[in-house]
């Protein structure tokens, strides 16, 4: 096997002595595009909480890039290079889309790279450079997400956890979105996606999970996630 990038093992999450996960164990190796699918409730965003250091594993081990990290502060692990993208975008309504992508680029002390980082965001969301100076506020929900994960980019993560972009998103802006998703990828970029639109996150990555009631239900690559039948009944409509 493959030196995994990311590895959960064994991973419990509780909530004042509810479990809300219970002993997940997945890998995303580098360059991978991963999935976790599941329905609302299901602990999709806990998982992706742990990962990213906000909330502290009851038990199991999180390790990225060959280092445990679930001792570690949110900011030092994203430090390490894991930035999320949260789940309903959160950007910042009354700084301006350039202000917004600045925030990103706060831990590079490199200007060169920063301005890198603008090219690739620009170059990825046109919608983006047509309004650097636009509020957060008067964009889409489209360009919020468009914004929220350009300002993932600005950090140089060497993973971008993507919590449910497609949430709220007009079929149209889900289009869009997935082409600049398989972009990202396609540049070299390591992405975990959980997404409840279970079409959408088996038809970008080439690996899923299913997640139900905070358990790991079954694995496997999309193909054989998209042609299983419980998954095509339970979550494809099938
Ligand atoms: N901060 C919290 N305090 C208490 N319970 C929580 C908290 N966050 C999530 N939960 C519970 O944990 C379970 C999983 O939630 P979550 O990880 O948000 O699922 P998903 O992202 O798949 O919708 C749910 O039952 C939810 O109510
Ligand atoms: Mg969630």
């Amino acid at each position: 096997m493959t030196e995994a990038l990311l590895e959960l093992k064994d991973v419990y999450i509780s909530y004042l002595g509810v479990e809300a996960v219970r002993g997940v164990s997945l890998r995303v190796t580098e360059r991978d595009f991963v999935t976790v699918i599941g329905a609302n409730g299901a602990g999709k965003s806990s998982v992706f909480n742990a990962i990213s250091g906000l909330v502290k594993p009851a038990k199991g081990e999180i390790w990225f890039n060959g280092e445990r990290i679930d001792r570690l502060t949110p900011p030092q692990i994203a430090g390490r290079g894991v930035i999320q993208v949260p789940e309903g975008r959160k950007i910042f309504p009354l700084l301006t889309v350039k202000e917004n992508l600045m925030v990103g680029a706060f831990m590079q002390r490199d200007k060169k790279k920063i301005a890198e980082n603008f090219e690739n965001v620009y170059r990825l969301f046109p919608a983006l450079k047509e309004r650097p100076t636009a509020k957060g506020i008067r964009l889409s929900g489209g360009q919020q997400q468009m914004l929220a994960i350009g300002r993932a980019m600005m950090a140089n993560p060497k993973m971008i956890l993507l919590d449910e972009p497609s949430l709220g998103l007009s079929p149209i802006f889900c289009q869009q979105l997935s082409r600049q998703l398989k972009a990202l990828h396609n540049e070299g970029k390591t992405l975990l996606l959980v997404e409840q639109n279970a079409r959408m996150g088996l038809s970008l990555a080439n690996y899923g999970y299913v997640l139900e009631n905070g358990e790991l239900r079954k694995e496997g690559t999309s193909a054989q996630l998209l042609n299983d039948d419980e998954v095509k009944r339970a979550y494809l409509g099938v």
